[in-house]
């Protein structure tokens, strides 16, 4: 009835009468709502000794009161005395209902939804339970074109061949590796873009292919100038990840060759990073520069990062300078180094124009094997 008081300025308070039709309207109500059942036998009927909602009312007589401000006219032609006549047996027969229990007058929750409490009661306990939280791995070396997107998928799809639950997340504006799934980045709608700059859940973007993938779009490449001016930019991706955390055992992120805001998000959101080395001199410089940044990160965002292995990627095995730059990795960064090594192979190159892995591409091929080797190896580490 509180609506109706707002529909016009309140007039002055008119008097009830004794015989007034409102009166006989609230007492048909009264009696309509039921008693709770206390004994286990049928409620009864209203009595003066019942607190209950319509007794509430009558008490304290707001409604009548204000029912009467209106005026009984309005009240009755919106309302109708019929419809609430009508409306009384329903109620009645709420009374029969093994819901009705416990002490003194039924409440309007009990009638409106009986159920309510326990749905409330079943939605705290779900939210309670534990979620076992996915691995996140970050692939990550500023430098180009080192095997990092390759190394994301295939490495992806070797644990989801193992049984199990891969999400990877293409972070790299350049989109390779949404490429790599055969979907064309300038043709996707929805991308991680708007997951890090408009806060779109992440599961709006998610694709299923050999894994499931979180796609990019060109406009990625604007992500990092429209995120600089964001509260918890660095946190982006880590919160959109809670969403689908429970979803996964491992989240695969592969990253663009630069230590920007992408990158960063990347390290912040994950529990372990892989570091793709092409075996050459000059592509193992950058990766103090890697671990000033990672250093970084452990300080200010996330503490628990580690480096979970550097893994040495188109190897040519024939020749000495790559042999000798694997030595230089292992006598810096010692065990660091995986025992995998991944071999150059054109199977790397031709996999991608099919829009597949190279498990999917040529599932016996030594070159899918390699990566069923750094599946497993990984996993020795501990699996989640
Ligand atoms: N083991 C390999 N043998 C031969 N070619 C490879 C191998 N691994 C990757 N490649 C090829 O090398 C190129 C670069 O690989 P990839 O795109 O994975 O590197 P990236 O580090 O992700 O590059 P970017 O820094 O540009 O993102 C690709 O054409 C890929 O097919
Ligand atoms: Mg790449």
């Amino acid at each position: 009835m509180g609506f109706l008081s707002r529909k016009k300025p309140k007039p002055a308070p008119v008097e009830i009468q004794e015989e007034h039709p409102i009166v006989d309207e609230l007492q048909e109500m009264e009696d309509a709502v039921p008693l709770r059942d206390v004994g286990g036998g049928p409620a009864g009927p209203v009595s003066d000794a019942g607190l209950s909602l319509a007794g509430e009312s009558s008490a304290s007589s707001p409604p009548a009161g204000e029912a009467a401000e209106e005026g009984p006219s309005e009240f009755v032609v919106e309302e109708g005395p019929s419809e609430v006549v009508e409306e009384a047996p329903a109620l009645n027969a709420e009374e029969e209902s093994p819901e009705a229990e416990g002490d003194g007058r039924m409440k309007a929750i009990d009638l409106i939804a009986p159920t309510r409490l326990d749905f409330l009661a079943e939605k705290e306990a779900t939210e309670q339970a534990p979620v076992k939280a996915a691995e996140v791995i970050a692939f990550a070396n500023q430098k180009g074109g080192v095997a990092k997107t390759t190394t994301t998928l295939n490495l992806a799809v070797a644990f989801a061949e193992s049984g199990y639950r891969v999400l990877c997340i293409d972070l790299d504006p350049q989109g390779n590796l949404t490429m790599s799934q055969g979907i064309d980045p300038d043709k996707v709608e929805k991308s991680l873009y708007d997951v890090l700059v408009n806060d779109m859940p992440i599961s709006e973007i998610i694709v299923k292919r050999e894994i499931d993938i979180a796609v990019a779009s060109i406009d990625l490449a604007g992500a990092e100038i429209a995120m600089s001016t964001k509260i918890g930019r660095e946190r982006s991706l880590e919160k959109a990840l809670k969403e689908v955390a429970g979803d996964y055992d491992f989240v695969c992120i592969d990253t663009p060759p630069s230590l920007g805001l992408l990158t960063i998000n990347a390290l912040t959101a994950a529990n372990k990073v892989i570091v793709p080395v092409q075996c050459e001199y000059l592509s193992m410089r950058g990766l103090v520069q890697l671990q000033n940044t990672l250093r970084m990160i452990q300080e200010n965002l996330n503490p628990d990062v580690k480096i979970e292995g550097i893994l040495p990627t188109m190897l040519d095995s024939r020749t000495i300078h790559a042999k000798e730059a694997i030595e230089i990795l292992e006598e810096n960064f010692g065990d660091l180094v995986f025992q995998s090594r991944i071999k150059k192979a054109i199977k790397f190159a031709e996999a991608p124009v099919k829009g597949a892995s190279v498990l999917k591409y040529d599932s016996d091929s030594s070159a899918a094997n390699y990566y069923r080797d750094l599946a497993k190896e990984v996993l020795s580490h501990g699996s989640p």
